[in-house]
């Protein structure tokens, strides 16, 4: 039976789970009185122009101008890859890209959001590939159209060189490819602008399984803790949150402790 002090820490592990999902599901623009904004700037979302506070990203400026986003938004700090947009600034030929909730609106600023992006995802049982090169290929013969324009780079939000964590999987050096790819939020953005229509994001995600499944050292950390799931360390936890009413998950969420800024 766990002790006390063992519960108290579940309590706690719960309780900064609740607290990030409060967070993210926190309304970012309730209480803007426009009275008290002292910059606007004027953006056009899908061609129509808003009116907007100056220091909001365009995820906030977007809820502003009145939109509900019911896709195309998740965690709101920049990690979760759903709330891909481009945008043009005014006077730039240039068409650029970026998350919208890590993207500060601009005057004059062109854009519309890219919530999903229909690239290819083949199916595939990881026990069964070989961790060959020729299982990329396989799954995403495209690849060979790689024209090295590095095009894909330049999408990318997170600064990643996905033209080369690409040739490094053409390569077959599955732990370039890994390594190269890790901080990818799959947001969709190089596949959106590859004219070679490589799918770059899904590429690197078969190539870090294979490279994690075959090659990877194994991490001390995760056998420890698949070791305390078999042992059941979280099962009370778990029986206990889920057999609380609305009422008193209210009251707990409510309660919870929060960490320190
Ligand atoms: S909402 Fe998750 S990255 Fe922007």
């Amino acid at each position: 039976m766990a002790s006390s002090e063992e519960s108290a820490t579940k309590k706690l592990d719960l309780q900064k789970v609740m607290d990030r999902i409060a967070e993210a599901s926190k309304q970012v623009v309730s209480g803007v009185e426009a009275g008290t904004v002292e910059n606007w700037v004027t953006i056009y979302i899908m061609g129509r122009a808003y009116q907007v506070p100056a220091d909001l990203t365009i995820l906030t400026a977007m809820e502003y101008a009145g939109y509900k986003f019911v896709r195309g938004v998740g965690c709101r700090q920049g990690f979760c890859g759903a709330c891909a947009t481009l945008y043009r600034k005014e006077g730039e030929y240039k068409l650029q890209a970026g998350m919208a909730c890590q993207t500060r609106v601009e005057d004059g600023m062109y854009l519309v959001q890219i919530p999903f992006t229909p690239a290819e995802k083949p199916s595939y049982d990881i026990a069964e590939l070989d961790y060959d090169v020729n299982t990329l290929f396989e799954y995403y013969p495209e690849l060979a159209r790689c024209v090295s324009c590095n095009t894909c780079t330049k999408a990318c939000p997170q600064d990643l060189e996905v033209m080369d964590y690409v040739q490094a999987g053409i390569k077959g050096d599955f732990g370039d490819l890994a390594e190269e790819s890790f901080d990818c939020i799959q947001c969709g953005l190089c596949a959106i602008r590859c004219p070679s229509e490589i799918v770059q994001y899904n590429v690197a995600q078969l190539g870090r399984r294979l490279y994690g499944r075959y090659d990877s050292p194994e991490p001390e950390h995760l056998t420890n803790r698949l070791e305390e799931i078999d042992e059941g360390k979280f099962e009370q936890a778990l029986d206990e949150i889920t057999s609380l009413g609305r009422e008193e998950l209210e009251k707990m969420y409510a309660e919870r402790e929060r960490e320190q800024e």
